[in-house]
């Protein structure tokens, strides 16, 4: 590995890539250099990383970002292998970079870059208006990016779309189906669309009913099924030509909570049979079940990407408390009281949220506060979204 042997700059240990497929990796790990800042993918070159890092010797290398355990800034991994766009896109189910898209002077998504590796289940979080739809319609070929690059498959989004759609299975926001067919019907259609003949078509639907646990409702028209079947129709459907890749925009939005889990344990399940599964959520709780990775999308920005648990630790540790305080707070005298072990704290109106590692350094500060109501519990993605923006996700 390059400069993986020079003492104090590059070495492979604490090595924790991001999106990483295997190649062999290491990371800058001499404090000296922490924090770095974040180096665009898209814009990297190692002449650039040499201005930025001047202490660090660079061989003929890529980057990309990756974090470091227990450092909360961005560090930058390194590996060896050299700088290939059309290659990296080969080994990435979507590989997007500096992907932008306006509506008119409204910018929706910002010049983002992520990388879906193969066969996991990548999640774009963010709240409404986070531009997470504008880039699902990039990347099922819907309309072309004002900038950037965008791979699916391997292919680019701007000249092989008729063969990228062959190959992924898209849910959208808004379900579609025609509602006075019926479940059958709409999935033999969808199978004709692709070219199937009758036979095969009817074959197709009746097994994929089956795996989404409707096929007693086969023979119903749509209008008469609940939103919760009505969403696991359109899955069905979506896999009616044995996508690798299957897209889910917000997959659950509106459903009871039974639904949803039947749903979740059917995307696993999809999982598990090797299909690559990319959805947008705006639901904490779905992100940190279904995700191996994600990003979180914000204004049209990604402000951070890891493992739901890596997020969590990185960013507020493993408890936190919401304490709604009796009076309008003085977030001076606040922080005055505040004890020295926490790791975050957030004051929105009059809840006031603090994070730690250790559950009782949160009940004594607690006590600290005169309060109406107070909270303890483990810390999730919420309050990663809380701490990344001031804001909660939750409309
Ligand atoms: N067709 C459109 N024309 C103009 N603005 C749009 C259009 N579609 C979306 N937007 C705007 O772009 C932003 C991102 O929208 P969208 O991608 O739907 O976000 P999300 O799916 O995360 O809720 C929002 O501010 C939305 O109002
Ligand atoms: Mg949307």
């Amino acid at each position: 590995m390059t400069g993986a042997t020079r003492p104090g700059a590059l070495r492979a240990e604490d090595c924790l890539p991001f999106g990483a497929t295997g190649a062999a990796s290491c990371v800058l790990n001499d404090p000296a250099l922490n924090p770095l800042r974040i180096i665009e993918v898209r814009s990297v070159s190692w002449s650039e990383i040499s201005e930025a890092l001047p202490q660090v010797t660079l061989g003929n290398q890529n980057a990309f970002l990756g974090r470091r355990p227990g450092i909360a800034q961005p560090v930058l991994i390194c590996d060896n292998a050299e700088s290939d766009a059309e290659g990296d896109a080969m080994e990435r189910a979507v590989h997007a970079a500096g992907l932008t898209k306006r509506y008119g002077d409204f910018v929706a998504v910002k010049g983002i870059d992520f990388d879906v590796p193969f066969g996991i289940c990548f999640g774009i979080l963010g709240p409404n208006g986070a531009g997470k739809t504008t880039t699902i319609r990039m990347i099922t070929c819907r309309f072309p990016p004002d900038g950037g690059t965008l791979h699916v498959l391997g292919l680019d989004v701007r000249t092989h779309g008729r063969r990228i759609k062959e190959r992924f299975g898209l849910v959208p926001q808004e379900n579609n189906l025609d509602e006075d067919l019926s479940l059958l019907e709409n999935l033999e259609l969808y199978g004709r669309y692709f070219g199937m003949a009758g036979k095969e078509a009817r074959r197709k639907a009746v097994a994929l009913l089956e795996f989404m646990q409707l096929a007693e409702k086969a023979r119903e028209p749509v209008k008469a099924l609940s939103g919760g079947m009505k969403r696991r129709a359109m899955i069905a459907r979506a896999l009616i030509n044995d996508p690798e890749l299957l897209i889910l925009d917000e997959p659950t939005t509106g459903l009871d909570p039974q639904a949803r889990v039947l749903l979740w344990d059917r995307l696993r399940d999809l999982k598990d049979r090797g299909v690559t599964l990319l959805l947008t959520t705006h639901y904490m709780d779905e992100a940190e079940r279904l995700c191996d990775e994600l990003v979180i999308m914000h204004e049209g920005a990604i402000i951070d990407r890891d493992t739901p648990r890596r997020l969590v630790d990185r960013h507020v540790g493993r408890w936190a408390a919401e304490i709604e305080l009796t009076a309008a707070p003085d977030p001076k005298a606040v922080a005055a009281q505040l004890p020295s072990s926490l790791r975050r704290w957030e004051l929105v109106g009059r809840i006031l949220h603090l994070f730690a590692d250790d559950q009782s350094v949160l009940a004594e500060a607690v006590q600290r506060f005169p309060h109406t109501a107070q909270h303890i519990r483990p810390a999730n993605l919420e309050d990663v979204f809380l701490v990344r923006t001031g804001r909660e996700i939750t409309e």
